[in-house]
């Protein structure tokens, strides 16, 4: 099969973590008689140098006409960077922010699984990560306040910021539809996570996914109101199956999420719409403090490839060897520094991308 793959290799540790995956995704193809046709894209801060845009609206045609895209990180160091002396509208962000809204991207997974290796990097409490978890965030990618109506002005002489939280029905159903659809491939239960006790667009959630669950009776589902939820990922993660949820709660948790997997450096993503394109990136930013240092984990892009080849390409024992590899690497004691511990191994981002090819067969 021909894999026709965007790239947006992006800023920071991007172009070093994708190179990675790419070499993984080559071997993949090797292996399995498939060749994978990459065509590079400019975003974020790379396109601000090129185009003084963080994304072209030729670039996102481009994207559109790839089956999928495979995504590194974007921004840089706001204290310094120029890119941040640009307007809000200009900055790296805003072209991430364009592209999710531009291609529909409503639904984001984020995978977070304990991988048994990795218990010592987990800042948690041994008796806690007894027996792993393994949770998927689902979060809603394309409303809420990162979409909402926004303003900064002066009002009697005061500067005063706004910022809108919207969401309709459609937008809750359609993405905690996919929500109990991942939930019956997994353990049947849905925890919905709103501040219900607040928000009218949580009450709204609520009852949307509540409507949304009588199709599906198998399904567990509970609600959460999210300052518990926040509590409950380090007093109990093994409780979460599917964590389902708008988009600010989601970008919070999943960032806490991963690091009780021990670093957010193993967490892949993939941001999908009603058809069988997405966009796969690590949840990680661009860390620009290692960039170019050869030190940066490339293991959440090489995962988020695997989810890339699941979900767009449908290629289930392709992403399964992908998986089992990076287990087989940890398994065999390597390690990059945000994951070390004691006795293992220490390796770069290049050398944790060969070891993982190494080890890709039937
Ligand atoms: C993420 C990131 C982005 C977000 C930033 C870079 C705009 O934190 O993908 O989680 O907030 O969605
Ligand atoms: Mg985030």
């Amino acid at each position: 099969m021909k894999l026709n793959i965007g790239v947006i290799k992006g800023d920071g540790i991007g172009p070093e973590i994708v190179t990675e995956a790419m070499k993984v995704l080559d071997k993949v193809g090797e292996v399995y008689g498939h060749s994978c046709d990459y065509t590079q894209l400019l975003m974020g801060g790379a396109s601000i140098d090129v185009n003084g845009v963080p994304l072209t609206d030729e670039t996102v045609e481009a994207a559109q006409k790839c089956s999928a895209v495979l995504m590194g990180s974007i921004g840089g160091d706001a204290a310094t960077s120029p890119w941040y002396q640009l307007e809000p509208s200009k900055r790296p962000e805003a072209g991430l922010l364009k592209i999710r809204k531009a291609l529909n991207l409503f639904a984001n997974l984020r995978p977070a699984v304990l991988y048994d290796e990795l218990k010592g990097a987990c800042p948690l409490k041994e008796e806690i990560t007894e027996g792993g978890f393994d949770m998927m965030i689902m979060r809603e990618l394309t409303g809420g306040l990162y979409f909402g109506e926004r303003e900064t002005k002066e009002i009697d002489g005061v500067m005063t910021a706004c910022d809108s939280l919207t969401y309709n029905e459609d937008e809750i159903r359609r993405i905690a539809k996919r929500g109990f659809d991942i939930a019956m491939k997994r353990r049947k239960k849905v925890t919905s996570v709103d501040k219900a006790n607040v928000l009218d667009s949580s009450r709204l959630w609520r009852k949307v996914v509540a409507e949304v669950a009588k199709d599906y009776p198998e399904v567990t589902l509970e609600n959460m109101l999210v300052d518990n939820c926040a509590m409950q990922l380090v007093k109990d993660p093994k409780q979460f199956d599917v964590i389902l949820t708008e988009n600010m709660f989601g970008d919070i948790l999943s960032d806490e999420a991963s690091m009780v997997t021990g670093s957010i450096g193993m967490l892949a993503s993939a941001s999908l719409n009603e058809t069988k394109f997405g966009l796969y990136e690590p949840s990680g930013g661009s860390a620009p403090d290692i960039a170019g240092k050869g030190i940066a984990n490339p293991i959440a892009t090489i995962l988020s490839a695997a989810m890339m080849l699941r979900f767009s390409f449908d290629l289930d024992k392709e992403a399964d060897a992908i998986e089992r590899a990076v287990s087989k690497v940890l398994t065999d004691g390597y390690r990059t520094g945000d994951i070390m511990s004691e006795g293992k191994s220490k390796v770069g981002t290049a050398q944790m991308g060969d070891l993982i090819c190494e080890r890709i067969c039937q």
